[in-house]
């Protein structure tokens, strides 16, 4: 296993068929993925838009995984509690999306879920450095957000080289998650450059075997 030990996969429902979400769960659940991913979109923030909490909330509610929100929606503050009661585990907010992220990260200080930035490809990963004592997570970002099947930014294994040379200098736990367009063909170069989690979409619904999928992405 190369680079980071046991890296962590979250499938992104994005791209899946709605009509077929308790099956789908199921194939996930069964590829030895970690958890799942809820692109939320409110066709501000990102031109498309997806679903909001109470679907959320179904999902959680069926999937025997645990489930990310990833809030690409201006204003994420207000959304918060919806959010949290929908019961996920994790939930990321962009730092493009509010004035205040220092605020934004106090607010979900109180409640028992991870908590963490997301940052587009044109963001430097610098802004995102006084954040990295207050947050569990952050995702970079290898596509612009809003669509899944895109192509991945090949800066993004720089990128991640240097926030975790930043996490590593600032001493916080700090886990590394690669959002977009990944697959086998870049998964060894974000390991190796010290990525923790891949977030996959459409790769992941386009292997055959998604079992043997998840372990490469792994490094097994
Ligand atoms: C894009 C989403 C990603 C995307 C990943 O805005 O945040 O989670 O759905 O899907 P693929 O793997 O298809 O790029
Ligand atoms: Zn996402």
């Amino acid at each position: 296993m190369t680079g980071r030990a046991c890296v962590r996969v979250s499938i992104s429902l994005l791209g899946t068929d709605f009509t077929e979400l308790g099956h789908t769960l199921e194939r996930i659940r069964l590829s030895g993925a970690d958890s799942i991913h809820l692109d939320i979109m409110d066709g501000r923030f990102v031109p498309n838009i997806s679903f909001g909490w109470s679907i959320a909330a179904d999902i959680v509610r069926a999937s025997a995984l645990p489930c990310c929100a990833h809030l690409m929606i201006e204003h994420p503050e207000d959304a918060f509690n919806a959010f949290v009661g929908a019961g996920v585990t994790e939930l990321l907010f962009h730092v493009e999306a509010t004035r205040f992220p220092f605020r934004a990260l106090h607010l979900l200080k109180r409640s028992s879920i991870r908590r963490g930035v997301a940052v587009n490809p044109g963001t430097q990963v610098e802004s995102v450095v006084p954040l990295l004592d207050s947050v569990d997570t952050v995702l970079l970002m290898s596509v612009e957000p809003g669509f899944g099947g895109q192509s991945f930014f090949p800066g993004t294994v720089a990128k991640v080289r240097a926030l975790r040379s930043a996490a590593d200098r600032s001493g916080t736990p700090t886990r590394i998650a690669v959002d977009g367009g990944i697959d086998v063909s870049n998964a060894a170069a974000l390991r190796d450059a010290g990525t923790d989690e891949f977030v996959v979409g459409t790769a992941f619904f386009r292997a055959g075997d998604p079992a043997a999928f998840v372990r490469l992405l792994k490094g097994a």
